[in-house]
């Protein structure tokens, strides 16, 4: 099976941006050592569901060229990423109506790598989260580890400890079912999400 070519352009800057930024022998590096490695064998081709887009992602343009203000590397994922997007599910968080319309229309992710995703497979998921400014993204958990990529401005909260702001090329670590979450302000946040 071959990999869409966007797709690996993808992948392959997604890696590096990440790699270099974790530290040898941290629990966050194994993880990502993990995704990438099963993610040199591609998965099934999924298909794109026939859908408006959602209200924020007319924030994207704005997240792509902040992402792009920072270094090469983290300019060569928004490229890639810019080329993927019209082609994936964007989706709200399953359950978001309750949490009101402003975070409804405040929000809207996409799945890259994932049962849902542009490329279907459950061993490893990648995806992104696009926030509105002044939104908050709702606690949630999930039972895989997680590594972000931050690529925006933006605060972010494990449990109930202090928000912080990971900045641009920042990386977030989330062990397996810790409460977590992040609130953007005047500026989009947007973070590539990287989870097995
Ligand atoms: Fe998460």
């Amino acid at each position: 099976m071959s990999r869409d070519q966007n797709l690996q352009q993808f992948v392959s800057a997604l890696d590096k941006a990440i790699f270099h930024r974790l530290a040898a022998g941290s629990p966050e590096r194994d993880l990502a050592r993990r995704i990438f490695e099963a993610l040199q064998k591609p998965g099934e081709r999924g298909q794109r569901a026939d859908q408006a887009a959602l209200p924020a992602q007319q924030y994207l343009p704005q997240a792509l060229e902040t992402a792009r203000s920072g270094p090469a590397d983290l300019a060569a994922v928004a490229d890639a990423f810019e080329t993927l997007a019209p082609q994936l599910n964007w989706y709200r968080r399953k359950g978001s109506d309750a949490a009101g319309q402003i975070f409804a229309d405040g929000h809207a992710n996409a799945s890259i790598v994932g049962a849902e995703g542009f490329e279907r497979r459950t061993d490893v998921q990648v995806g992104v989260s696009l926030l509105a400014p002044n939104i908050q993204y709702v606690d949630h958990h999930h039972p895989p580890a997680e590594v972000y990529l931050v690529l925006s401005p933006g605060a972010w909260r494990q449990e109930q400890r202090t928000w912080h702001e990971p900045g641009l090329g920042g990386i977030v670590y989330n062990t397996p079912d810790i409460v977590h979450a992040m609130k953007a302000g005047d500026h989009p946040l947007f973070a590539i999400w990287c989870l097995a």
